[in-house]
């Protein structure tokens, strides 16, 4: 039990795999303690979280759900199921089941795949994409090589497979600056984040060199087009209009790996988005949060909001990933009816040549091996 009495979502039959009835699903709904989940919602919605629920159970099948996915879409998963990248990239490796529904954006189930080459990994919307998985490919990764020959490339899981077929070894959010510090020699490579790529050589100043695309060279590169939006000005003006000072013990302000060197510098935690979540818990077990903003994709706050409703969290609605929210219900929904019903998945299943799986396998199975 929370300290405040509420149920935390933890606890709700909805985050299991028990079998509900159409009523239990409305009543566990209803419990949730998210401000945008209103009863018009969980009529116009109950009846598909339902089915989606019962035909999951039927087919047994695993649904990883990253933290970015809107709340019902999120609660669909089991805790274990729900994570950041590296998380599910972990759950994923490790899987019986063999149909995995990914709700995460196409270069997260890419990864999956990669892992359990012998599942059917689906996804709801193949043509969601990722500003920097999108931006950045194989003959980039080779360019730099050709640049900085004998300096091994550590690519973020943030792209496709053939750009990490070509890497040494990857990493997320979650990993990157412990990863590094693994790679041989005093310099390495980092693609695609270029914000990302600067946050780390700060983080691993005096212990490494760091060179990514449009360090002194002409290689692209890319920059998340969510985390982007968030400017040292915008984080001041957050800190001053929802009191949340610098230093203050129980008002804190997070930021993702991903945004602007000054940006993650004014924060007073960074991290994946599994580990802002773990902050959070920690605190809030301490009793020692309050009031927090998290500069991150918005619906990461929206389920903090659910999961711990004594925090009081304020949110910029508008930084919403556009990729991710395409991954929905009711397109979840079509690809279960797809499965009852025996009918091709081509048009969710996320499929690979085995010779880019052979090679892109290496340098993800380098990273859980060096992160564990
Ligand atoms: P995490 O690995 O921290 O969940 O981040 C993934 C992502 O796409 C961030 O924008
Ligand atoms: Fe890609 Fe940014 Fe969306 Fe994450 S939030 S999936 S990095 S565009």
């Amino acid at each position: 039990m929370h300290p405040t009495g509420k149920t935390p979502n933890e606890e709700s039959p909805l985050n299991g795999n028990k079998a509900l009835s159409l009523d239990e699903v409305k009543t566990e709904l209803h419990k949730r303690h998210h401000p945008s989940l209103t009863s018009l919602d969980i009529e116009a919605h109950a009846k598909t979280v339902h089915r989606i629920r019962t035909l999951k159970e039927k087919h047994d099948v695993v649904m990883l759900g990253h933290n970015y996915m809107e709340p019902l879409v999120f609660g669909l998963s089991t805790k274990e199921e729900q994570g950041d990248s590296l998380g599910l990239s972990m759950y994923a490796a490790n899987t019986e089941a063999s149909y995995l529904i990914f709700n995460g954006v196409p270069f997260m189930a890419e990864t999956a795949k990669i892992l359990s080459p012998d599942k059917t990994v689906l996804v709801a919307d193949k043509t969601a994409g990722c500003s920097l998985a999108d931006n950045f490919g194989a003959e980039d990764v080779k360019k730099l090589k050709d640049l900085y020959p004998g300096a091994p490339v550590m690519i973020y899981v943030n792209s496709y497979a053939d750009a990490k077929a070509e890497s040494d070894i990857c990493c997320t959010s979650a990993n990157a600056a412990h990863i590094a510090k693994t790679m041989p020699g005093d310099t390495i490579i980092f693609v695609p984040d270029i914000f990302f790529a600067q946050n780390l050589e700060e983080e691993l100043k005096g212990e490494k060199n760091v060179v990514y695309p449009g360090k002194d060279n002409t290689a692209r590169g890319a920059v998340c087009e969510v985390h982007e939006r968030f400017t040292l000005s915008d984080l001041v003006a957050i800190r001053e209009s929802f009191e949340i000072p610098k230093g203050h013990e129980r008002r804190k302000l997070y930021a993702h790996w991903e945004c602007r060197p000054d940006v993650l510098k004014e924060s007073d935690f960074y991290g994946s988005t599994s580990q802002i979540m773990k902050d959070i818990a920690a605190r809030v077990e301490n009793d020692q949060l309050e009031r927090a903003f998290v500069a991150s994709e918005c619906e990461l706050t929206s389920n903090l909001s659910q999961e711990f409703p004594q925090v009081q969290f304020w949110t910029a609605c508008s930084v919403r990933c556009s990729h991710m929210a395409k991954v929905r219900l009711d397109k979840i929904a079509n690809i279960l009816e797809a499965i009852d019903s025996g009918d091709d998945l081509t048009e969710y299943e996320v499929t690979l040549d085995a010779d880019v799986i052979d090679k892109a396998r290496l340098p993800i199975e380098r990273m859980l091996e060096a992160s564990v």
